[in-house]
């Protein structure tokens, strides 16, 4: 049967049926790493008539993190991210335009000061006075200066806004600058949210934490939301066996290539990425993530991994030695992790074990471009 559901005032929240909808719920605290429990406070939150005001700001983008989040394959997820917060300003979703939609900033920031969430996309230029990105014949470094001190949380939301990203790449002209360096000193609470894209639900569930506790969840010395980034793609990434087991890939399109093997030596940068894409896929579709499709991680939400990797600037990657032989995939005691971590497989892992160890720091801002 499908019931629908409403808010607090009886408006109907949205055409996504009832058991949708806890679905919905229940992916969400499960991304959170939040217990069962929690599943009923996530909904009453959503359902809550006072929705969060949020102003989204979108500097040197390309529209890929907005994409992702309105392509995502849960059949509901467009409807509620636009029914459970109150959308006031975007420059890619609003209905108004010119005047009009800056006047409607205006009035949304005023209404909502020190409670509306500011959201950024893309990293601020700060050469020549930022004049590389006019939003309304203002440079966004002034609109974001002016914006977020208002705001009660700043999300950068991807690597651009978080890290630089692609805008920062050597010799990086326009002076392109995370978020969070612009507002260092300002007191202001900002989560990172990196990925190119991220994933949307790392954001909704970030989004609906404040909903839910009316808190950010715990971030780690990065910025970034632990409940996503606080273990590496390595350890639970499905072609894991195979690396333990020392079967590679070693040419794309090789009979390893296609029997799944690990990507390591065509470039791989699951062991020093830190991201919750092995075990949370895009479009909640089983296999939507890079590897799964055969492509290496790149780091793409990694600060000096992905965007300054040779393929960007001149900086030279060092990636940690795989196995040089092979070794049992099956552990004896404990999970393949176990095993890889203290070394007990042999000197080979071991050594990578040390080479690991050395080279990521745990969310700790240790981890390594080898630049
Ligand atoms: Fe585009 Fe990637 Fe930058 Fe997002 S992080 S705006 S997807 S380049
Ligand atoms: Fe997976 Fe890459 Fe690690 Fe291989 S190196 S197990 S493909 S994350
Ligand atoms: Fe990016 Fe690597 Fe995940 S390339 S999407 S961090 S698997």
């Amino acid at each position: 049967m499908k019931a629908k559901v409403v808010d607090g005032n009886g408006n109907l929240l949205s055409s996504v049926t009832r058991r949708d909808f806890m679905k919905f719920c229940t992916a969400i605290a499960a991304t959170m790493g939040l217990p069962m429990t929690a599943v009923p406070k996530i909904a009453e939150a959503v359902t809550s008539p006072k929705r969060p005001s949020v102003i989204w700001l979108s500097a040197q983008e390309c529209t890929g993190c907005v994409e992702t989040l309105l392509r995502t394959g849960h059949p509901t997820l467009d409807t509620l991210i636009l029914d459970l917060i109150s959308l006031d300003y975007s420059e890619t979703l609003n209905v108004g335009a010119g005047h009009q939609a800056e006047a409607h900033r205006e009035k949304a920031i005023a209404e909502n000061k020190g409670k509306f969430i500011l959201v950024v996309d893309g990293a601020i230029p700060v050469k020549d006075g930022g004049v590389y990105c006019m939003v309304a014949g203002k440079p966004v470094l002034q609109i974001l200066n002016e914006t977020a001190p208002l705001a009660a949380a700043v999300i950068a939301l991807g690597s651009c806004a978080a890290w630089g990203g692609v805008p920062s790449a050597d010799p990086n002209p326009t002076g392109a600058t995370p978020v969070h360096e612009i507002l260092k000193g300002k007191k202001i609470p900002v989560v990172n949210i990196p990925g190119c894209p991220p994933n949307p639900y790392n954001f909704l569930s970030t989004v609906i934490h404040y909903l839910t506790f009316g808190k950010l969840p715990a971030l780690d010395g990065k910025g970034r939301p632990k409940f996503a980034y606080d273990r590496l793609i390595h350890e639970n990434c499905e072609r894991r066996p195979h690396f333990d087991a020392g079967r590679f890939a070693e040419e794309f399109g090789d009979t390893g290539h296609r029997l799944g093997y690990c990507l390591y030596k065509l470039g791989c940068k699951g062991p020093e990425t830190y991201n919750n894409c092995s075990t949370l896929p895009f479009n909640d579709t089983p296999g939507c993530w890079p590897v799964a499709t055969g492509s290496p991680c790149f780091g793409c939400s990694e600060e000096k991994v992905g965007f300054h990797s040779p393929l960007f600037s001149k900086a030279k990657v060092i990636f940690p030695t795989p196995p040089a032989q092979p070794v049992d995939a099956v552990p004896e005691k404990g999970s393949g992790a176990q095993k890889f971590a203290y070394g007990v497989a042999g000197a080979a892992v071991g050594a990578v074990a040390v080479a690991l160890a050395t080279r990521g720091g745990k969310g700790d801002g240790s981890s390594s471009s080898g630049e």
